[in-house]
């Protein structure tokens, strides 16, 4: 419950980037020829959609018509559902927005992404009594989730070809509202990680079910021969997984998972495979960091020390020591603020001398495209996002997602390698907390909803009732600019 209840604010989704190795070709694997590529990706996470969503009732009650108290923050028990969902509320999404996401996503993205990354919560949260979620609520969203990724991003020119999947590759993640009980994986072989094996079963790569079957985690290689997506399971790692402990003892999931990653980078490694890392959340994010939506990229060093203890007593540690990660979390389409997703771009030019570069495994770590601007580097982000208030007085008329905004424009970024988040940083402490562009920041934060949120919690907001003061939303966005 706990966990839970911290999901809701924090939208932990967390893309770990980090790129191993360098180019390395291996002459055992006969490469497929590369598809034509687009340099975009997409990132969408918690969908949360929710059968039992009622327009035109309160958000105290869930938006599901019967009153139900909630230790939620005041604001978000305040206002009233509309057609297309309810912002900065305690309630999921309703059906119409999941339909109206994939609607959009299909007219804007479809044949235009190299891949999406998708990090899990599929289903509503089980958090009414008198409805409560049933393992087969649960599993049934999940499934329509997945189907209408593929419906959505299938692709006809693939289906010619007999053995290739029909769609870019996809690559989900498990979140902690996708299992049953609610955080609880017990190491694999188990009828869980089997019935989401059968529901994800067409993003998941051939010679990769049995390890699917057994841990809940896999790679796809989303371009072949040179780039890897891993998906992490966190829930081996998180301390409300009272079935499993830890990362220690030889025979616990999440030490066999961690020497799995291993063996994946090492391979990786070797055949100059470039890797970014998907996970639903951080490895042992403490307390205080809850809620944190993008700030945990200035946090650098703290999370890299966490992740460093993650990984003591693994070789990896000595390679990544002295190195900085970048960990983009990506707001949600559950409304907690805002609905919303971001297109990545990505350096899409290979050096042409690269793939002969055999001896190149000594190259320094500096030249990784996390470090400086080349082949694979993110260069930045379109965050997009739909105005509920605004959809919500057009009952008849189905939102579109339009651009927040973007890392170039809004932070002049030129990149996302680590040197230039560490730069905006900067630049965001030597201007303080006053400037426009830590406004800006926290603006984004909550995508658009900040004013929302504070017109909601005056005391002469209307349904205004009289809890005590409970956290609001600025207590969960940890903001810790030190490094
Ligand atoms: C919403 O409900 C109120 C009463 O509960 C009603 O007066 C109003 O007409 C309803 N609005 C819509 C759009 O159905
Ligand atoms: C997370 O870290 C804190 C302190 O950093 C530690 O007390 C706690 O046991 C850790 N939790 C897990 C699941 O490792
Ligand atoms: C790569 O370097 C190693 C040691 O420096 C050397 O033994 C090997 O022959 C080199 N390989 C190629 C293909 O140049
Ligand atoms: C992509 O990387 C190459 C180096 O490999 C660099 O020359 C080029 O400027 C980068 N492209 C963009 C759009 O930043
Ligand atoms: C959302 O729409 C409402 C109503 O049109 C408007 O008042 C508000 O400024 C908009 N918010 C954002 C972030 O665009």
């Amino acid at each position: 419950m706990w966990i839970s209840a911290k999901l809701l604010y924090v939208i932990p989704i967390l893309f770990l980037l980090s790129l191993f190795g360098s180019p390395f070709f291996d002459s055992e694997t006969i490469p497929l020829p590369l598809p034509k590529l687009h340099g975009k990706f997409l990132h969408i996470t918690d969908f949360h959609p929710d059968p039992h969503y009622v327009s035109n009732v309160t958000a105290r009650s869930r938006c599901h018509e019967h009153f139900k108290s909630t230790k939620k923050p005041k604001h978000m028990k305040r206002g009233i559902s509309g057609p297309w969902g309810a912002p900065a509320t305690v309630c999921d999404s309703p059906m119409s927005l999941i339909d109206a996401t994939f609607e959009w996503l299909e007219k804007n993205w479809k044949n235009k992404l190299d891949f999406i990354v998708w990090t899990g919560d599929n289903a509503r949260h089980d958090n009414d009594d008198i409805i409560p979620r049933t393992p087969e609520e649960m599993f049934r969203l999940n499934r329509m989730i997945t189907e209408k990724f593929l419906e959505t991003f299938g692709d006809p020119q693939l289906r010619s070809r007999k053995k290739a999947p029909h769609f870019i590759p996809i690559v989900p993640s498990i979140g902690n509202n996708d299992i049953h009980p609610n955080n609880i994986v017990l190491p694999g072989p188990n009828d869980l990680l089997t019935t989401l094996h059968d529901i994800w079963y067409p993003f998941i790569p051939q010679k990769q079910h049995k390890t699917f079957l057994k841990g809940g985690y896999f790679y796809t290689e989303v371009i072949p021969g040179k780039l890897i997506v891993v998906s992490i399971n966190t829930l081996y790692f998180y301390k409300a997984n009272t079935a499993v402990n830890g990362c220690k003892a030889k025979d616990q999931p999440g030490t066999i998972h961690l020497r799995w990653l291993n063996d994946v980078l090492r391979m990786a490694n070797k055949r100059g495979l470039k890797v970014y890392l998907t996970e639903r959340e951080g490895l042992n994010i403490s307390q205080e960091d809850q809620g944190a939506v993008e700030t945990k990229v200035y946090n650098i060093d703290k999370y890299m020390n966490k992740l460093l203890k993650h990984y003591r007593k693994i070789p990896l540690t000595r390679e990544v020591e002295k190195e900085y990660a970048v960990i983009n979390i990506n707001p949600s389409v559950i409304p907690t603020f805002f609905p919303a997703l971001r297109i990545f771009d990505y350096n899409i030019t290979e050096l042409a001398n690269e793939d002969h570069e055999v001896n190149s495994t000594k190259k320094s770590k500096k030249d990784s495209p996390s470090q400086v601007n080349t082949f694979l580097t993110p260069l930045g982000y379109t965050q997009y996002f739909i105005n509920l208030t605004h959809a919500n007085l057009y009952p008849n008329i189905t939102p579109e997602y339009i651009i927040e905004y973007t890392t170039w424009n809004e932070y002049h970024m030129n990149d996302l390698t680590v040197p230039s988040w560490i730069q905006l940083a900067r630049r965001i402490v030597n201007r303080g907390f006053r400037s426009s562009l830590w406004k800006k920041f926290q603006e984004h934060l909550m995508v658009g909803t900040r004013s929302l949120i504070r017109q909601k919690n005056k005391r002469s907001y209307r349904n205004s009732d009289s809890d005590d003061r409970v956290k609001g939303p600025e207590d969960y966005i940890v903001s810790e600019l030190s490094f």
